[in-house]
């Protein structure tokens, strides 16, 4: 088993904050209203104290700034949280500070001075440059906005990654193709991550298609969507290294998602967050409190905002180790993998129908594997 040295370090943030609430999403989120951020940025730096205790003192390989929307913190919050990071664990050579952003004009202005501040990796929520689309997702800007906010960020940041949401009713693959082409095109940008539209309970869009508003596109229209996506990309020079997460090249793989589908450390803090740390046996999940006056009242009264904290077992580490080990598709290693091995008949009888592989000793989806991925998961771990 790796020692805690060996096993990488990284920082999850969640802002949890946004100007709109988009109709899609179920992350943990509020609406804006002229919220006073001071109060939940000291709350997230105290408890940011409160690990560093806790972990003694290892480099950080990664910060990400997730929500939420935290491109609407000021530029001088990001610092702040930055140079606590870098005061309290130090950042490895070439560590990873990564901010989600949303594109609208407001936030654009903001984006030299959050490249100035530390930041060297924007995630940018285009989802779509297609006004129609746009409004169907209820976004708060339009295809100008988010071209001008691509444009924007490449000028600024050394990586910028951009979020897309595809396979939406009435689009097109063709339509969609033509977007994709031509957003690489005129952007080129480092990393892609394309996602097709989930429903998720409890949204607006479940309510929406419960009532029978709309109508989903079907699994094989889905499956169409997913299987161009990946051969555009690949045409243009992505490479696929997870399944909705494509890089131009090894370097700009993001190292923060590669801590949690490789069952490495991070410390998860602000509303709602989760963190892992340690391995095998002794690996512990920690979650915060979800509401941003729940989470400052407890690290007011604790001094850490986790609200929970358990040892995972072995089992559900194990089961964490496939699920998310498995949707890399180099794979991960089967002799890191904690607890019991797989079961052997369960495991030759997916490989026999194709949907996985064993090579260098990694066990990994194939091309077959990847886009029902979630099933052929679930049946190795039946
Ligand atoms: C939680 S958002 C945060 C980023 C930022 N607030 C934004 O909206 O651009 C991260 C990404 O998840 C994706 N996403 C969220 N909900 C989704 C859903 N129901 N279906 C598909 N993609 C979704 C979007 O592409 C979004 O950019
Ligand atoms: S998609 Fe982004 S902006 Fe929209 S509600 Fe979710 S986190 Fe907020």
């Amino acid at each position: 088993m790796m020692a805690d040295q060996d096993r990488q370090l990284g920082i999850y943030l969640h802002w949890p904050y946004c100007d709109v609430i988009c109709p899609y999403c179920d992350f943990n989120v509020y609406r804006a209203r002229n919220t006073d951020h001071r109060p939940l940025l000291d709350a997230i730096l105290a408890d940011l104290r409160f690990w560093r205790d806790q972990t003694g003192p290892r480099p950080l390989a990664s910060l990400f700034f997730g929500g939420g929307t935290p491109s609407l913190l000021p530029p001088a919050a990001v610092s702040a949280v930055i140079e606590a990071c870098a005061t309290l664990w130090g950042f490895r050579p070439g560590a990873e500070i990564s901010l989600e952003a949303n594109p609208t004009d407001a936030e654009t202005s903001r984006f030299a001075d959050l490249a100035a501040a530390g930041v060297n990796r924007l995630s940018l929520g285009i989802q779509s440059f297609d006004d129609e689309h746009l409004k169907f997702l209820g976004r708060n800007h339009d295809g100008a906005a988010g071209y001008k906010a691509a444009g924007v960020a490449l000028s600024h940041f050394e990586q910028v990654s951009l979020d897309f949401i595809y396979a939406l009713p009435g689009q097109t693959v063709k339509q969609w193709l033509v977007e994709l082409m031509c957003m690489i095109e005129d952007f080129a940008p480092d990393h892609v991550s394309p996602y097709q539209l989930t429903i998720e309970q409890g949204t607006a869009f479940a309510r929406a298609v419960g009532r029978g508003a709309w109508t989903p596109v079907d699994q094989e229209l889905a499956a169409e969507f997913f299987e161009v996506t990946g051969q555009m990309l690949s045409l243009k020079g992505y490479d696929a290294y997870e399944v909705s997460n494509h890089a131009r090249a090894r370097s700009t793989r993001s190292v923060h998602n590669q801590l949690y589908w490789r069952s490495q450390d991070w410390i998860g803090v602000g509303p709602g967050a989760h963190g892992r740390l340690g391995a095998g046996a002794g690996r512990e999940a920690t979650l915060c409190a979800r509401k941003p006056g729940d989470y400052i009242a407890a690290v007011t009264t604790t001094g850490t905002g986790g609200v929970e904290r358990s040892h995972l077992g072995l089992e559900a580490a194990r089961e964490e180790y496939w699920m998310m080990g498995l949707r890399l598709l180099d794979g991960v290693p089967m002799i890191d993998a904690p607890g019991e091995l797989l079961d052997a008949r369960q495991l030759s009888g997916l490989i026999d129908m194709g949907y996985l592989q064993i090579a260098d000793g990694r066990l990994a989806l194939t091309a077959a594997g990847v886009p029902v991925a979630d099933a052929v998961i679930r049946q190795l771990l039946v």
